[in-house]
């Protein structure tokens, strides 16, 4: 309850934040459209005017004059008109600005906590659709809304009568209004989920291109993206349909209406009661108070829309706000070391590693090793910060890692991940960090030191190759080696690499044992997971992961020793080289 107060109360926050900057001109459009609105009025003036004064009056100069005079006024009403729609435009550009960087940096994060690609793409939508509204006629409908008493007042000193009737008019369409808005917003939610379930798939399937085509499965593919579709158009049909029915029977009432002004209007004259020209001047009067009802519920889609957008937005900047400055420490230098953590994966809290606690000291190097599916891949996480430890604490030189800022750490950390892919930019990029200002020296030391600069530079572009999405046109060794550089970058105290092995050659693998030793030289930590024995060798230390617990942990020849004498559950490294030599 509790946190939920804190939260609510987190996004209230956030949202002022938000829209700090922009009350001012929210005031201003405020002002802008109330001169607009009165300025409307025009239209009606003259009616009034032509038929009471320069019609019964028969004078030339007259009309003359109240023409001009209209003329005047409808300039200024169009340049007001136009002022609106730029300040409007300006302030989505401005929102996005302000708001597109923050929901990005939320989606880059979100995968990591269990949330799919297209959930997270979301988020940066969000952003485009409010910056499409605020550009629309949407707001234009809902800042003339307020000022409709003008028209009602106008008309009510015309006739009362009249003014009752545009009344009655008024509430009917504003009863339509709300209506619409009570039946579509459950819809709203449910059509967000339904497109961003789509868009799951379409990600899963076009990531998944190579192997559907070669397994053939084209056909099953796009037979689990048309049903999702059909279910997010079944509901986009759903909210058309009710937004589309209220609109037209809006617009219907409202040219009843209009006509009903013109019959009451000329009841009211045969009486002897109002004037010819006021008719019109009623007529037109009424059509421009209602006119922003009709056109906000033909809008409503995208009025809901932008809400739920914005409500989203809300959330997204929240979680950011929550984010607590940090000390800035100074670099480690002594030691990594791991007590008693329980990490649970985060997207459904089930523990995956539990009660792991050891020690490295710098200038060592430890194996990870254990069967498939043990938590190797948990623990090096943990390590690395990607996931939050729930109980325990991972301390560099005695620091809990939440203690350090997220930027200042990652100079200090290189992680190879397991299922590692390249940023869509040139080698160079890649192996510096997206840094532009990086030294070319110490992007080929980190090059060299993974022994790939040969392969680098013999590139048509060499350190210039651009690599596309993913890293596509290199190969799947390649990428890896590449990827070691990345992690060897700047020299980093702490060195992860999740099998970094996995698609190397014997010449690769001999450079990553003489990778590691060099960080170890150079007072480093590395910590590397092994399927495949030979990154062990210029490891000091072995820990054995299995079934979600740390267990063995020691000096290399002490852990592979035991662990050859009583085999533990599942596949273990010294097994399998084993086997390796017994079929050689
Ligand atoms: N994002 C995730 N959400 C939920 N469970 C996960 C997630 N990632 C991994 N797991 C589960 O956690 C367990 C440990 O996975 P982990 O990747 O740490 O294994 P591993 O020892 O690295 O295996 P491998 O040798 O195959 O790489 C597995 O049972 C896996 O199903
Ligand atoms: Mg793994």
């Amino acid at each position: 309850m509790a946190s939920q107060d804190a939260k609510t109360q987190a996004r209230r926050k956030s949202a002022a934040k938000l829209t700090r900057g922009f009350r001012g001109i929210l005031v201003y459009l405020f002002v802008v459209s109330g001169i607009i609105n009165l300025l409307a009025l025009t239209g009606s003036m003259y009616m009034m005017q032509i038929y009471d004064r320069a019609l019964s009056s028969g004078s030339i100069p007259t009309l003359l004059a109240i023409s001009a005079l209209a003329g005047g006024l409808y300039l200024f009403q169009g340049l007001f008109d136009i002022v609106r729609s730029q300040v409007l435009v300006r302030v989505g550009a401005r929102l996005d600005r302000d708001v597109a960087p923050a929901a990005h940096k939320v989606a880059m994060d979100m995968p990591r906590f269990g949330f799919s690609g297209a959930e997270a793409a979301s988020r940066g939508r969000d952003v485009d659709t409010l910056r499409g509204f605020l550009g629309s006629q949407g707001p234009m409908a809902l800042f003339d809304l307020p000022w409709m008493p003008l028209f009602l007042v106008f008309v009510y000193i015309l006739h009362p009568l009249l003014g009752a009737l545009t009344f009655t008019g008024a509430v009917l369409l504003t009863s339509l209004t709300i209506v619409t808005e009570v039946m579509t917003r459950r819809l709203s939610g449910a059509a967000h989920e339904a497109l961003i379930q789509r868009n799951a798939m379409v990600d899963s399937n076009t990531r998944n291109s190579e192997s559907i085509r070669a397994m053939g499965i084209g056909g099953r593919a796009l037979e689990r993206f048309v049903v999702a579709n059909e279910e997010h158009l079944a509901i986009q049909t759903r909210a058309n349909d009710i937004t589309g029915t209220f609109a037209a029977i809006s617009r219907v009432l409202r040219m009843i209406l209009q006509s009903a002004v013109l019959g009451l209007g000329a009841y009211l004259v045969i009486q002897g009661s109002l004037s010819a020209g006021a008719i019109i001047a009623a007529s037109v009067a009424s059509a421009r108070a209602l006119a922003p009802i009709d056109l906000a519920i033909g809008n409503w889609k995208n009025v809901v829309m932008a809400r739920a957008a914005w409500d989203r937005l809300k959330g997204t900047v929240a979680i950011l706000d929550q984010v607590q400055p940090k000390m800035p420490l100074p670099a480690p230098r002594r030691s990594l070391k791991v007590e008693g953590i329980t990490v649970a994966a985060p997207g459904s809290g089930q523990v995956l590693l539990s009660g792991a606690s050891f020690t490295v000291e710098a200038g060592q190097a430890l194996g990870i090793i254990g069967s498939t599916g043990g938590g190797k891949t948990t623990l090096i996480r943990a390590l690395a910060g990607v996931w939050p430890v729930l109980r325990g604490s991972v301390r560099l030189d005695d620091a809990d890692l939440t203690q350090w800022d997220e930027e200042a750490l990652g100079a200090h950390v290189g992680y190879l991940q397991q299922d590692y892919v390249m940023l869509d930019a040139t080698i160079a990029d890649n192996i510096s960090r997206l840094d532009t200002e990086a030294d070319p020296r110490a992007v080929v030391e980190a090059a060299r030191a993974a022994s790939v600069h040969e392969m680098i530079v013999r590139l048509p572009e060499g350190y210039h190759t651009e690599l596309g999405p993913q890293g596509a046109s290199l190969s799947g060794g390649q990428r890896q080696r590449i990827g070691l550089a990345r992690a060897l970058y700047g020299e980093p105290f702490l060195v992860l690499l999740d099998e970094p092995n996995s698609n190397l050659d014997g010449q690769g693998e001999a450079a990553l044992t003489e990778a590691i030793e060099g960080v170890k030289r150079r007072g480093g930590i590395v910590v590397v997971i092994a399927h495949r024995p030979s990154a062990l060798a210029a490891c000091d230390l072995v820990a054995v992961v299995q079934n979600g617990k740390l267990t063995a942990f020691g000096p290399k020849e002490q852990v592979i020793g035991s662990v050859r004498a009583r085999p533990a559950p599942g596949e273990t490294v010294p097994a399998r080289e084993e086997r390796v030599r017994a079929t050689a």
